[in-house]
């Protein structure tokens, strides 16, 4: 895709080069994102981040990405504090703070609804997740941490073989990591959720089409075996039609310490996009992995700054002024060292 002045709204329009661009962007910026390095290439330009739901990593990530490029946010994280409540379309909001900045992250419940507001806006817009449907920034960063772990056990995202468990109705996090995946070669995918559960028929269906082996399980432990990343997901209980009917299905899968040394291959790598639900009722992922050295979750989080950045210098096109704007850092960085 052309990324210079292009909006990023859905995983569907990416190829493998497109990937391959990202993800040699995001190594490169990585001295910026460990404080090794500053950069001002950024500096004048304006994010607006707009939440419309509730966010933690992706919010604070994309504006710490845009601030580590030099540039500065504004933001809104409560769409009771827009003037969505008082009735304003997608369209005019859109034109309006599309006036006000100079590229646009918005997060809506709605499927479809960031798209709908990047048709009317006048700046590039990244799609921070638009209700059930699509997470493309959580995905690429997704993969790039898959491509990682899987190097440092010499295995490659062709072959791989991948469990999918939780809430894959709802998880959009999950609908766009299993598009970028199929992609690639030859992959296994096992879906692991509860009845009801399952993963929309129509993705199931590309994902075969496009050559890959799809297992569905219904149990925790049948599917996690001989696998090299389990992904777990959190009951998406926001968009369940009652909080009832989300608590039938929470605490049915927990992974912990114990399942996985019964059930897992000794290097399958532990994923999950969070946060997790570590609530009793809940407790997806237990706190009793965090020793586990294929725990992955917080190199995916660290993975995610970077990711970021390098969207925003794509979309922006300052991937080669990043550097001619380059300084040491003097501040105090000595325990900033990568886990
Ligand atoms: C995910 C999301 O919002 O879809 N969180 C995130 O952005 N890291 C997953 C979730 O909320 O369960």
């Amino acid at each position: 895709m052309e990324f210079t002045g292009g909006h990023v709204l859905s995983v569907s329009q990416f190829d493998r080069e497109d990937i391959s661009r990202i993800f040699d962007v995001a190594d490169e910026l990585r001295p910026y994102a460990q404080r090794k390095r500053i950069t001002r290439v950024l500096q004048g330009a304006i994010l607006a981040n707009m939440f419309f739901e509730p966010s933690t990593r992706t919010r604070i990530s994309f504006a710490a990405a845009f601030n580590l490029l030099g540039g500065e946010v504004r933001e809104t994280s409560e769409i009771r504090a827009s003037s969505l409540t008082k009735g304003e379309s997608l369209y005019d909001t859109a034109r309006v703070l599309s006036g006000y900045s100079d590229v646009i992250v918005m997060r809506h419940p709605e499927a479809g609804s960031v798209a709908e507001f990047a048709r009317a806006s006048r700046v590039p817009v990244l799609n921070g997740g638009d209700g059930p449907n699509e997470h493309p920034s959580q995905a690429l960063l997704d993969l790039y941490t898959i491509r990682s772990e899987l190097l440092a056990q010499n295995k490659s995202v062709n072959s791989m073989k991948i469990s999918l468990v939780g809430d894959l109705k709802y998880g959009r996090a999950v609908h766009s990591l299993c598009k970028l995946i199929a992609l690639y070669d030859n992959v296994r995918f096992n879906l692991v959720s509860p009845p009801g559960l399952e993963l929309p028929e129509e993705l199931v269906l590309q994902l075969q089409s496009q050559g890959h082996r799809v297992e569905k399980y219904h149990a925790l432990e049948a599917g996690i075996h001989n696998v090299d990343i389990v992904y777990v997901t959190r009951t998406q209980e926001e968009r369940f039609p009652s909080q009832a009917e989300a608590d039938r299905y929470k605490g049915l899968f927990r992974l912990n310490q114990s399942v996985y040394t019964q059930n897992c291959e000794p290097n399958t790598v532990i994923m999950h996009p969070l946060p997790r639900d570590s609530r009793a009722n809940a407790q997806e992922l237990d706190d009793d992995l965090i020793e586990n050295p294929h725990l992955a979750i917080f190199r995916q989080t660290d993975n995610g700054l970077v990711v970021r950045m390098a969207l925003f210098a794509l979309v922006l096109n300052v991937v080669d002024a990043v550097h001619d704007h380059s300084q040491p850092v003097t501040w105090y960085t000595a325990k900033r060292t990568p886990r």
